[in-house]
């Protein structure tokens, strides 16, 4: 269920980057329990649901932090870092999300890149709190001047935390091959990565040389996609009505649908549940995340709404 937040203080922690520290009342507390590495739903006035992870830990913030990273036509990371300011409100989901160590006591190895280092800081500062076990951070960033949270990261690293910042203005884009050789001690740890498609591959491998099983491995991937995707018309077929509808750039098909006033199922809105699945007639679509549906269902033209940005400039869908 929906609930308002107070939006505490807004924090620039990069040119482009911004967290909300969000106080939430004794009433929802219970509701908006979290565990280290979930994120929150925010309603984007205008532009729809938008998932960002939560940067703080249950174990030492008060209030629930979100970190929130401009992304080129990312309409609602935009939205949040030009309008939102201390003491308005916005509406939320309660946290939800499986990126999230089974036991703080286990050693873990940690790849971020850019703003996927938000839920990574949440399970840092638990693991150290509250937890004994030592954590490996790979954090790669365009440059110096794109890291969040460097000079926290630098304060909390010790015995437990080893840091090792991967900066694409010296060394390049990340290389599996380094990347793997920095974690050669490490091969039995569970891993957890968070970034950008591109760099959830490289690390995906890196960890494969490195000796760490894939059952090991958890991946949270954020909003990627936008810069690829474009504008199209949606032809869409639901409650024996068809609709036509404009989808610009970027745009989720589940909003686009729902703001257009029709009402479409759907639960998670994450690629997880499956209750926004729908058949597509013609066109592309990409998902920007899929937990669910499997090769043979996309085989029988079954795809995500919720996670379905457009790939080609017509796209027709119908509700079975
Ligand atoms: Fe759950 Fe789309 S609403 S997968």
């Amino acid at each position: 269920m929906v609930h308002r937040l107070r939006v505490a203080e807004v924090i620039a922690e990069t040119a482009d980057a911004h967290s909300l520290v969000l106080t939430v009342p004794p009433a929802l507390a219970t509701e908006f329990a979290y565990l280290p590495g979930q994120y929150l739903t925010v309603m984007v006035p205008g532009t729809g649901a938008r998932c960002y992870s939560l940067s703080s830990s249950p174990h030492t913030d008060t209030d629930l932090k979100i970190t929130v990273k401009r992304v080129r036509d990312g309409r609602g990371s935009n939205w949040i870092c030009d309008h939102v300011r201390a003491g308005e409100t916005l509406e939320f989901l309660p946290p939800a999300g499986e990126f999230t160590p089974g036991s703080l006591d286990e050693d873990l190895i940690l790849l971020a890149a850019g703003s996927g280092i938000t839920p990574v800081m949440g399970i840092i500062k638990s693991v150290l709190a509250r937890g004994h076990g030592r954590l490996t951070l790979i954090y790669a960033n365009r440059d110096e001047h794109s890291i969040i949270f460097g000079r926290e990261l630098a304060a909390l690293a010790g015995d437990r935390l080893t840091v090792t910042h991967w900066l694409d203005s010296e060394r390049g884009a990340p290389d599996p091959a380094v990347l793997a050789a920095l974690l050669a001690e490490d091969g039995g740890r569970s891993a957890y990565i968070c970034g950008p498609e591109p760099f959830v591959a490289v690390a995906r491998d890196a960890l494969q040389r490195a000796g760490v099983p894939e059952e090991l491995v958890n991946v949270e991937r954020f909003e990627v996609g936008q810069d690829e995707s474009m504008a199209s018309t949606l032809e869409v077929e639901i409650d024996g009505q068809t609709r036509r509808l404009p989808w610009p750039a970027g745009k989720r098909m589940l909003d686009v649908i729902i703001e257009a006033g029709l009402n479409p199922p759907f639960s998670c809105r994450q690629g997880h549940c499956g209750a926004c699945t729908l058949r597509l007639q013609r066109g592309k679509v990409d998902l920007v995340n899929n937990e669910i549906l499997e090769q043979e269902d996309f085989d029988e033209g079954y795809t995500l709404a919720c996670q379905a940005i457009a790939r080609s400039d017509e796209v027709a869908v119908t509700y079975y």
